[in-house]
């Protein structure tokens, strides 16, 4: 028999398996998130879910301001990081987000494109957690929620998993096991790193991981008085590409999606890029336009026009610069332009997994097959979603990865 329906209360009818064994399930995964909930809504038969919060989903629901970002219409390889490029390839090509997006039409959920490909659902978040748990019960698989994963052991043919639930240990026997249990952001949104700790368990090599799309700081005090302050910027670390988004001073440093995305490549002791004029082609020849029609003013009042006033102050302030526009050279405009345009900041750090929405690093991909997401020392344990060295850019890009990752494993399983 198979387990139970899904159910967050309910316990689902487990049989036997042999004397040593209180339950077997054809395949354990461990992690009700995105990629967990996806697996286990194409694996089969025989499916048991387990998670320790008390609802499945709890990224999901949050995410995209609760209109959840659940994937990018450009969603392409170059768009992740990740030890070998190469890898997320396969199983970005066999479900795509067209794929996903069909089935989030065919759940009649509404979305709209918001900006740059990315997809959000008109309503709420909680639709895509609806249909995934509609998917997971039409398949059979038995969700089991506040469930604590304890030890795991492996006979050379199944692996053994204590789980806790109610208070009460049960011994869960399973062919497959599937590590779907996220990352290490956000600890107090159930983040454990337990995955990791499985996968050393089972001699998986691991990048070293870190926060990703996190807001950048500075030393005490140095964005305070800019505080709420956003503007569109291009903006670039030392490495990887530059994106052209809004960035927001904090009380703590920077934030905002270009930040959030350069934050990825960006590594201790590396200064950052802002460029202040992102749409100016010229921008030396548009402040010498702004020299002829300005008259009089102040080179202050003529940059608070295309600039926020207040980053305006405090970046004449900081260069020593003043006066009449009027009486700056040509020579003097172009080094304000370049000044503008690459404005290098050191950030001190950045404000960790506490905010992160991402973990960057993981189980290394060369452990795995790009085609199954399957061990390839360890048949019958897959690794799917952030536990992996997969880190998508903001923007959908991470929940598609969630998608195509758990739709490679759960066929294969
Ligand atoms: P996920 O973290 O979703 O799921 C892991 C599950 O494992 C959780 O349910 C957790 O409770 C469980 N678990 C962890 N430790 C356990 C343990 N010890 N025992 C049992 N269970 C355990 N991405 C995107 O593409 N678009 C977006 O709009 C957003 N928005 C967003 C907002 C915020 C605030 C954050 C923090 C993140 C995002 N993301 C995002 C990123 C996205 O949420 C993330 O990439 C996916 O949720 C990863 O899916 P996983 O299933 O791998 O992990």
């Amino acid at each position: 028999m198979m387990p139970g329906k899904a159910s967050g209360s309910q316990a689902p009818a487990l049989e036997p398996c042999n004397p040593e064994a209180a339950m077997h399930v054809q395949t354990l995964i461990i992690g009700a998130g995105a990629a967990g909930l996806y697996c286990a809504a194409h694996a089969g038969p025989g499916v048991l879910v387990v998670d320790h919060a008390r609802a499945a989903g709890k990224k999901i629901r949050i995410s995209g301001g609760g209109r959840c970002n659940f994937t990018n219409i450009h969603a392409r390889p170059e768009a992740y990081l990740c030890r070998n490029p190469h890898f997320v390839k396969s199983a970005l090509k066999r479900h795509t987000a067209t794929d996903f997006l069909a089935l989030v039409d065919a759940h009649g959920i509404a979305w709209h494109e918001k900006t740059l490909g990315q997809l959000f659902c008109d309503k709420t978040a909680k639709d895509i957690v609806a249909m995934l748990l509609g998917l997971l019960q039409k398949n059979d698989a038995a969700l089991w929620l506040q469930t604590e994963v304890g030890d795991i052991t492996h006979d050379g043919t199944h692996f053994h998993v204590i789980l806790h639930r109610d208070g009460k240990p049960t011994r869960v026997s399973a062919q497959n096991l599937v590590l779907a249990s996220g990352g290490k952001s956000i600890p107090k949104m159930g983040a454990t790193g337990l995955a990791y700790r499985i996968a050393e368990q089972f001699d998986l090599p691991q990048i070293e991981t870190r926060a990703g799309l996190v807001p950048l700081t500075f030393p005490d005090g140095a964005m305070s008085p800019l505080a709420g302050t956003a503007l569109p910027v291009r903006a670039q670390a030392a490495r990887g590409p530059s994106f052209d988004e809004a960035l927001l001073f904090t009380h703590r440093g920077l934030s905002g999606p270009a930040i959030l995305q350069i934050s990825s490549y960006w590594r201790e002791g590396e200064d950052i890029t802002v460029n202040l004029l992102p749409s100016s082609r010229d921008p030396a020849a548009d402040l010498r336009a702004l020299r002829k029609s300005a008259g009089a003013k102040s080179l202050a009042t003529v940059l608070g026009g295309i600039l926020p006033r207040k980053l305006v102050d405090a970046l004449l302030g900081q260069w020593n610069l003043g006066g009449n526009i009027a009486d700056m050279s040509d020579k003097a405009l172009a080094d304000l332009a370049a000044r503008l345009t690459g404005w290098q900041l050191r950030p001190t750090g950045s404000e960790g997994y506490r905010t992160a929405e991402v973990t960057l690093g993981g189980i290394d991909t060369d452990a795995l097959s790009s085609r199954t997401m399957e061990a390839k020392t360890m048949p019958g344990l897959f690794c799917i979603g952030e536990c992996v060295d997969v880190t998508g850019w903001l923007g959908g890009y991470n929940f598609q990865w969630a998608w195509s990752s758990a739709h490679a494993a759960g066929t294969e399983i």
